[in-house]
């Protein structure tokens, strides 16, 4: 078998899995579902479930990898000969390539606006509604840029770990991170900025029902990346000194510091613009983010030049190291299972992706009538089946696996790094307390609760 590489850092690794994490699914849709999901009210459901739900959770998925140091589906079968447990190991890589074919729409849309960022046109977009509606039905245009994504995608995983996923997370990060707060300040001077902040920060309790509440998991484990097999591959590049649960802290709070500032980015600015509404939908970003700019530093300016291309070329980068970690978990798959060379491995991946990421992109134009559940276009579809369907499904299945089916020692064991980290008894009551029973008990109540009123 190939070697399998290993982060060789621990800034790396924390990089690298925060790259996973950080991604469209906070600057794109964080904001879309706040928008459409009430506002502050939201935010503290999503909060919640980061906090109480995401750390112990994406433990338990550190746990799995790099006990077994495999891809997902072997590592089910491995800690659990001979029993259906490794189902979930293929639902989440199903998963991750369904998720992988619709971002790469919303990543190409991304490269599309970065491009036009660089020639200097956006600076002159006076209506960025109507742009953003003739670019997204335009019948090839989407689908060459989702495509040319996922080639860049291709062209990282290819060339392993150290080289590839780890030295780039580690350069962007932290100029990503940057560059958002530089924004959010920016996007609280525009005029009317006071109401986005108040719209992020005033909870209206009323708003909250049982959908609030599932959006609100669905958009917690979409952007940890959660419970779909990627963060576990991830782990199985760990090395074996790695302290697990405060790799999570660490990218849990990344994740949750740069989604909060995609709303301070976005809301005072789409409570500036009368041609925006908050519930606008996918579009929101596209339609919010060359206004920024505009209003910001006026129509051609070159600071707007400069801010705008670092921006989007940012947000592509970022983009790029979650489809990498999708990208990587079906890739390691067939290395790991199969013997297969890594290049080959990630061509049957890149080749899958693309054809479904064709359909995801018409979507949005021709194909754009065509529904397959309920009234969901195919990336609607894809959307739904993922976040509000598999993932919650396999947060349950993860939770119990970790708490109930594997040894309490091989776990208490992973935690402390066979004894040599301390960790104190209550942490890890609570740890296997929120598996055992929380997380299992409470997302199947969120789940049951919205599938069947
Ligand atoms: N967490 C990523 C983001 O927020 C998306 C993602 C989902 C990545 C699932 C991997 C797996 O953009």
């Amino acid at each position: 078998m190939e070697n399998r590489g290993n982060f060789t850092s621990r800034l790396g690794l924390i990089l690298a899995t925060a790259g996973s994490a950080v991604g469209l699914g906070n600057i794109w849709r964080f904001p879309v579902e706040t928008g459409q999901n009430g506002g502050a009210a939201f935010i503290l459901v999503y909060l919640l479930c980061v906090l109480l739900l995401g750390i112990p959770m994406m433990t338990a998925e550190f746990v799995i990898g790099r006990h077994t140091n495999t891809d997902i589906a072997t590592a089910y079968q491995r800690l659990a000969p001979h029993q259906p447990w490794y189902i979930t190991g293929y639902a989440g890589m199903l998963c991750v390539t369904m998720i992988l074919s619709y971002y790469s729409v919303v990543a190409g849309w991304i490269l599309k606006y970065t491009l036009d960022a660089l020639s200097g046109t956006m600076a002159f977009i006076t209506d960025s509604s109507a742009y953003f509606a003739t670019f997204k039905q335009s019948p090839y245009l989407p689908v060459v840029f989702a495509l040319l994504f996922i080639l860049l995608t291709h062209m990282v995983i290819r060339r392993g770990v150290q080289n590839g996923i780890e030295r780039f997370s580690k350069l962007l990060m932290p100029v990503l991170l940057l560059l958002m707060i530089a924004l959010a300040a920016g996007s609280m001077t525009l005029p009317g900025a006071k109401d986005g902040v108040s719209f992020l920060f005033n909870p209206d309790f009323s708003k909250i029902s049982s959908a609030v509440v599932l959006n609100a998991l669905g958009q917690a484990f979409f952007s940890l990346s959660i419970a779909i097999g990627c963060l576990s591959t991830y782990a199985s590049y760990f090395k074996p000194d790695v302290n697990l649960l405060k790799t999570s802290v660490s990218v849990v709070s990344l994740d949750t510091c740069v989604a909060i500032l995609g709303g301070f980015i976005i809301f005072p600015a789409v409570f500036s613009d009368n041609n925006v509404s908050p519930d606008a939908g996918p579009g929101l970003v596209f339609e919010t983010l060359p206004s920024i700019f505009r209003s910001l530093f006026g129509e051609g300016a070159f600071a707007g030049y400069v801010f705008s291309l670092m921006f989007f070329t940012l947000l592509s980068l970022a983009a790029l190291t979650s489809t990498i970690s999708m990208h990587e978990e079906v890739t390691t798959f067939f290395v790991d299972r199969f013997d297969m060379r890594r290049g080959k491995a990630a061509s049957i991946m890149t080749f899958t992706s693309m054809v479904l990421a064709s359909f995801c992109a018409m979507s949005f134009g021709p194909l754009k009538d065509v529904h397959i559940i309920g009234g969901f276009t195919v990336f609607e579809t894809f959307d739904f089946l993922t976040a509000k369907l598999i993932m919650p499904l396999s947060g349950i299945v993860l939770s119990v696996f970790v708490g109930w089916r594997l040894k309490r020692q091989l776990v208490l064991d992973e935690l402390t790094n066979n004894g040599s980290i301390r960790i104190p008894r209550i942490v890890t009551a609570a740890f296997l307390f929120i598996l055992r029973w929380l997380a299992p008990i409470a997302i199947a109540a969120i789940f049951v609760n919205e599938l069947l009123y």
